[in-house]
């Protein structure tokens, strides 16, 4: 079953004003529960946009948007922000972490609307900071961490309330090759686990990662190409 179904989606910007911007034209995209799928496309083509339609972010101006059998197109904000929680984990292009505030408080950030005590939002943070190697900067302000600490420090905020869907818009744009090979490993970990995962890139060594699925390329709003992957 799918676990995405995009159908003629369009996204405009500024709708009906002067400056209108069409950002996604007739979308028709089906993502399959544990697919790890790679957006590519020029700067400008739409794949944040797209990316923030599927996490429930943003609501597409017009077609039909399902995710985990919801149809989320033309949803009150109130109802798009629950499944966005219950469904979704989303790394964003410039990690929209809070500087003064400590990595472990970062982490943990998703969790404060369900109303855990303190101690059961560190439990849940535990294996994350584990598996993501950020044990040792649990303390630190994250305006303080390094680009490939930050990087890691936001993919586990996205995964700390266990989302089947990971969203990661240029999961690797801030690092080295080095560093983006640490970083897709992890990614690739959670496919094994049953994640589902979309990213966007503009990194050939992202969408030629073995466990990339498919490749989807944008380009002006529109899909113009989508290509097998390595996985
Ligand atoms: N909030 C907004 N208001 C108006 N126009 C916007 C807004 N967000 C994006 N756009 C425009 O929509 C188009 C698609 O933008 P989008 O950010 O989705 O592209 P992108 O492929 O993610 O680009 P990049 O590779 O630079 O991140 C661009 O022309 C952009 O200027
Ligand atoms: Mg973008």
């Amino acid at each position: 079953m799918a676990l995405v179904e995009l159908a003629g989606v369009g996204k405009s910007y500024n709708r009906g004003a002067a400056n209108e911007v069409v950002a996604l034209r007739r979308i028709d995209l089906q993502v399959a529960a544990g697919e790890m799928l790679c957006i590519q496309g020029p700067s400008g083509s739409g794949k944040s946009t797209l990316l923030a339609i599927i996490a429930c972010i943003l609501p597409p101006s017009c077609g039909r948007a399902v995710l985990a059998g919801h149809k989320i197109a033309r949803l009150p904000e109130h109802f798009r922000t629950r499944y966005r929680r219950q469904y979704v984990g989303f790394v964003f292009q410039n990690f929209a972490l809070i500087d003064h505030l400590s990595l472990l408080e970062n982490i943990t950030l998703p969790l404060l609307p369900l109303g855990l005590p303190p101690r059961r939002r560190e439990e849940l943070a535990e294996p994350l900071l584990h598996r993501f190697a950020l044990d040792h900067r649990r303390s630190f302000p994250a305006g303080r961490l390094s680009g490939g600490e930050l990087q890691r420090a936001a993919i586990a905020r996205a995964l700390i309330n266990d989302p089947p869907l990971l969203v990661a818009d240029e999961p690797t744009a801030h690092l080295d090759s080095r560093l983006t090979g640490t970083v897709l490993d992890l990614l690739a970990g959670l496919k094994r686990e049953g994640k589902t995962l979309i990213l966007s890139s503009h990194d050939p060594l992202v969408s030629g990662h073995p466990a990339i699925d498919r490749v989807v390329t944008v380009r002006d709003g529109m899909i113009v190409n989508i290509a097998a992957g390595g996985g």
